[in-house]
């Protein structure tokens, strides 16, 4: 076997790429200008124009992800020493929205903003269930002299409107100490709720392990931006990261290094249990990924049982990917996966468990599929839904599968007819592009961290791109939504996952959230530009990539 052989390096398409992205971007263009309601630049600022200054309220409609709609208009309202946040319908959640937001708003401000029952002015905060316009996650938000009302039918858009009221506030609100104000909210309506219901990001928690605390911090990151799903890598060659009861060596010895040779780690079920806790008070769902049948250097490290021939390999600590394989013909590798997946959905309260499935380059293609077939009925044995990357598709996704799917504009025709014919067949999928939604890709050949092998991806090619229109010959109701992943083979730590992540990440939750028709990079530029002192305020170590038009700090 030649580790080098299924190398990510071999896998370069770079040269292929055609000028077919900057086309894209100015069709999207021209598709946005002739929509006025929501437009290019909603808030009605016009596209390329300058931040608003400190001193007047932020523009409504110039948050990220762009609402669907906002209507500019009357007095603003202020947030003063008197304001409450008064949760209209009592429910425990709304509650709980409450007390975030007055967490969010406390340090910064000084006031008490105390969280009350209905009625009187103030911030408030509002479930109504027969609220149809919004959807599962929608909401609308009103601001004028007296209040700033937000409504949703459901917990979830309760939540989201509050991001939206948090972007609608100057930077400094994201302090943690007392700042001077004054703290307006713009006057009129945003109407808002998602295009995509499954808007993810993927942290690589095996090539480097990342603590619960990193996990949370990036958790908070992705509720500014309205992502709802935190893809969780588990399991690689480099590092098992979750306990498992019955095969406990997986942890205790496959968690104890990552790339580099640095000591690794792993989640005790309770750190688990804390991570999907925390996702779910943000309103986001863990969907936990155990990267199957190749990927699985440290499962056969700590079990010498599991390699087809008993004897277990090193632990492995390089970056090379495509040289582990559990053994399909083994009755024991579904004793294994039975084992594994049913304590991992026990842990699980989302609806979806990932069973990876990519560079299974030691696999035989018959091999790959009878296994695939066996892992995923074991998944739906536990009631789970099945998601694979795409090359699942080159077997027989079972019915409600999702296939995510990672190659770039450019893969092979048949590799993307595949995946396209899966979806006509009713296969569902999340697109996730290596060479736009890849955080891990550097931004230029500057980059110090991060890979290359998808090519260079700047924040406009992150940004710039139709998830309806990706994938030729596939329904645009199949496409479920987008994830932006993150893999972290030269990552160790948050300001690291930041520089990646900031500000490419907040493209692809935009691409998730907004309507098609306020796509336009012009536009958004300068959105993103001001997101530049909120993301200082919170201490993010973000790129200050040179085509932003970064505001003032
Ligand atoms: C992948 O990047 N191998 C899914």
């Amino acid at each position: 076997m030649n580790p080098s052989k299924g190398t990510r390096l071999v896998r370069l398409h770079r040269t292929q790429r055609t000028a077919f992205p900057r086309l894209l971007g100015s069709l999207l263009l021209v598709t946005a200008a002739g929509i006025s309601s929501v437009g290019a630049a909603p808030g009605g600022q016009a596209a390329g124009s300058g931040p608003a200054t400190a001193a007047s309220p932020r523009p409504l409609g110039q948050t990220v992800p762009a609402p669907a709609e906002a209507k500019p208009g009357g007095s603003p309202y202020t947030i003063t020493a008197g304001t409450r946040i008064r949760v209209e319908d009592g429910s425990r959640e709304a509650r709980k929205i409450g007390d975030y937001l007055a967490g969010v708003l406390r340090p910064s401000t000084g006031y008490a903003l105390p969280v009350t029952g209905r009625g009187g002015d103030g911030i408030r905060l509002r479930i109504d269930s027969h609220d149809s316009a919004s959807g599962a996650e929608g909401y609308t938000l009103k601001s004028n002299r007296g209040s700033v009302t937000i409504t949703a039918r459901g917990p979830a858009g309760l939540f989201h409107g509050v991001q939206t009221l948090r972007q609608l506030l100057p930077a400094d609100v994201e302090k943690n100490s007392r700042q001077k104000g004054p703290w307006e909210v713009a006057g009129g309506t945003v109407k808002d709720a998602p295009r995509y219901a499954y808007r993810s990001a993927m942290l690589d928690v095996s090539r480097h392990f990342f603590s619960v605390a990193e996990v949370k911090r990036y958790i908070d990151q992705l509720a500014l931006y309205k992502m709802n799903k935190l893809h969780l890598h588990l399991s690689d060659d480099q590092g098992w990261r979750i306990a498992i009861d019955s095969w406990p060596r997986l942890a205790t010895y496959g968690g104890q290094t990552e790339v580099g040779g640095g000591a690794g780690g792993y989640y005790t079920k309770n750190d688990y249990k804390e991570i999907v806790r925390y996702a779910s008070s943000r309103y986001l769902e863990v969907v936990p990924e155990i990267d199957l049948p190749g990927h699985t250097n440290a499962a056969l490290a700590s079990y010498a049982e599991l390699n087809c021939n008993g004897v277990a390999p090193p632990l492995y600590t390089g970056t090379n990917v495509g040289f582990s394989s559990l053994c399909v013909p083994k009755a024991l590798t579904y004793d294994f996966v039975d084992d594994v997946v049913r304590e991992l959905a026990a842990l699980t309260p989302g609806k979806y468990l990932h069973i990876g499935g990519d560079e299974a380059h030691s696999t035989s293609h018959e091999d790959y599929v009878a296994f695939m077939d066996k892992a995923q009925a074991i998944v739906g044995k536990y009631g789970k839904t099945v998601i694979g990357w795409h090359q699942l598709t080159g077997g027989t996704p079972v019915k409600g599968a999702v296939a995510q799917y990672w190659g770039y504009d450019q893969t092979g025709a048949a590799e993307r007819k595949q995946v396209a014919d899966a979806a006509v067949n009713g296969t569902k999928l999340v697109l996730s592009p290596a060479d736009r939604s890849y955080l891990d890709m550097k931004y230029d050949k500057d980059t110090k961290l991060g890979l290359a092998w998808a090519g260079y991806v700047s924040v406009q090619r992150s940004y710039d791109w139709n998830p309806a229109a990706y994938l030729d010959g596939a329904p645009e109701g199949s496409i479920l939504g987008v994830e932006a992943p993150l893999w972290s083979e030269t990552l160790t730590n948050s300001d690291e996952i930041e520089q990646m992540a900031f500000p490419r990440l907040p493209g692809v939750a935009e691409l998730g959230w907004s309507p098609a028709s306020t796509h336009d990079w012009d536009a958004y530029k300068v959105r993103l530009g001001a997101q530049g002192p909120r993301l200082s305020a919170l201490g993010v170590n973000y790129y200050r990539a040179p085509q932003v038009p970064w505001a003032a700090q």
